[in-house]
């Protein structure tokens, strides 16, 4: 099985910050995995993720997407991944079906495949009737299912998401997991950025758990469960790694 990401000895420290927010952090994640990026707030995750992406050039260390070196052909892996940031990165005056042409076309699809993977998507999560309402205007909900498609319109072969369901009803929420579901059964890799645990077991195959910009345990999900008997469940695990202080 290949390898789509490859993270090396990534380390990042943001200008005037006591310590790095990602510290020396390597791990591998096999095609076709959903895998769980778990950590409180603060870990590290989105930071983690912007580097992954090529949004953000880590201090040292390499990240390596689909056999790629980010560092040398970033611009290449970008158009071939579908990236959904936890900041939702949208135009609030034009409408949903103006933001998703705009990806569309920034990604290099033609006019008509734009137009069918649009319907597509706004029909599967339920948007159509939104189409052309202003962003602005949304919910919490609709702006992070909108974040999503954009994310896809591409049909990418790995897709990372950044904390996808924060901040969504439980409606929304469950509808983007049984989407995710369906897209791991094609085959698409994923990455999910998340503190929600039983989302993590919903979906994932795969987790890492990292705090303090360091990974504390990542493989897979069976492997990560079996190094610990004493934990029935993800969240026990989760306290157990992390603490119980609380972050904010
Ligand atoms: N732009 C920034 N400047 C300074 N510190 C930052 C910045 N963004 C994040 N941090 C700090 O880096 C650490 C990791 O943050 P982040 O990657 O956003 O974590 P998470 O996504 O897991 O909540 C935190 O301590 C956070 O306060
Ligand atoms: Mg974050």
């Amino acid at each position: 099985m290949s390898i789509v990401v490859r993270l090396d000895h990534l380390t990042k420290q943001y200008l005037k910050a006591p310590r790095p927010a990602v510290s020396n952090m390597s791990f591998e994640i096999p095609e076709g995995a959903v895998f769980g990026l778990l950590g409180p707030n603060g870990a590290g995750k989105s930071t983690t993720v912007m580097m992954l992406c090529g949004l953000m050039r880590p201090d040292s260390g390499t990240v390596s997407v689909l056999g790629l070196d980010m560092q040398e052909h970033g611009a290449e892996v970008r158009k071939k991944i579908g990236v959904a940031p936890q900041e939702i990165a949208l135009f609030p005056t034009l409408t949903a079906h103006e933001n998703l042409v705009y990806f569309g076309r920034m990604y290099g699809l033609k006019k008509d495949e734009i137009k069918r993977q649009i319907e597509k998507y706004l029909s599967v999560f339920n948007l159509r009737e939104k189409a052309h309402k202003q962003v602005g205007t949304f919910s919490g909900g609709m702006k992070k299912r909108l974040n999503l498609i954009a994310a896809l319109l591409h049909q990418p072969r790995l897709v990372i998401l950044d904390e996808p369901t924060a901040g969504v009803d439980v409606q929304s929420r469950n509808m983007i997991l049984d989407f995710l579901t369906d897209l791991k059964a094609e085959g698409t890799s994923i990455i999910y950025s998340s503190h929600v645990l039983e989302e993590a077991e919903r979906i994932c195959t795969h987790l890492g758990i990292i705090d303090e910009g360091t990974v504390l345990q990542t493989g897979t999900r069976g492997h990560v469960m079996a190094q610990h008997p004493d934990c029935q469940n993800l969240e026990q695990l989760f306290l157990k790694l992390t603490g119980k202080n609380i972050r904010d």
